[in-house]
């Protein structure tokens, strides 16, 4: 399977970015092909413009989404890795969001409504909280609605595993490996 990793965090040595380098050399080493796509390192622009939308309505895609599109076309999987920031995802990956999943590219609207394009990929997310989980599941609803739904289902992408690692910063070692373990099981076979 081929996995496209969308990681926000720009802290190399964060829970997160352990997390996905862990994750990778999993996945590679159980054959399968996984690329990463770290916002921060790229230097990717957040920011939906007045130009992007005039390029799109003409039907010119502006070269850093063409780029970030082909690695969409490319995956079977797409999995959003990054830390919750005010009860959301970071801003680099609410703008990835906005950017690179386009109209025409990601959902098209037809006369009986919006139509998703992306099938028949999966998606997934894997999130860290300062919070304890036992103390955050209204907050991890909602996230999983918003991703579940509003992002992927609109997309035509199938939720996969939407996971949540709880009290990052207060846990300690040994529960943050463990954490990471569990993420590797989830997306074992
Ligand atoms: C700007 C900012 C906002 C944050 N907002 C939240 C929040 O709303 N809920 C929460 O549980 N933790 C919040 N945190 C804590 C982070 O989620 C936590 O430190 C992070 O998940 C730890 O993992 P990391 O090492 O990958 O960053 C916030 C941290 C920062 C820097």
């Amino acid at each position: 399977m081929k996995h496209l990793i969308i990681l926000a965090h720009p802290n190399p040595a964060s829970f997160s970015s352990s997390l996905i380098k862990a994750l990778h050399d999993h996945l590679l080493a159980e054959a399968h092909e996984v690329k990463i796509r770290n916002l921060y390192e790229i230097g990717f622009n957040p920011v939906l413009s007045a130009d992007d939308f005039s390029s799109l309505a003409d039907n010119k895609t502006p070269k850093d989404i063409e780029i970030e599109q082909e690695y969409i076309k490319w995956a079977d999987h797409i999995i959003f890795a990054y830390p919750v920031w005010w009860g959301s995802m970071p801003a680099i990956l609410k703008g990835y969001i906005d950017r690179v999943l386009s109209e025409g590219f990601a959902y098209e609207y037809l006369a009986d409504g919006p139509k998703g394009l992306l099938s028949p990929r999966k998606g997934s997310t894997i999130c860290s909280t300062g919070a304890y989980s036992e103390e955050y599941g209204k907050v991890q609803e909602a996230m999983k609605l918003i991703s579940g739904e509003v992002i992927f289902d609109f997309t035509g992408i199938k939720p996969y595993k939407q996971l949540f690692y709880g009290g990052v910063p207060s846990v300690g070692d040994e529960v943050r490996k463990s954490y990471i373990q569990n993420a590797i099981k989830e997306f074992s076979e």
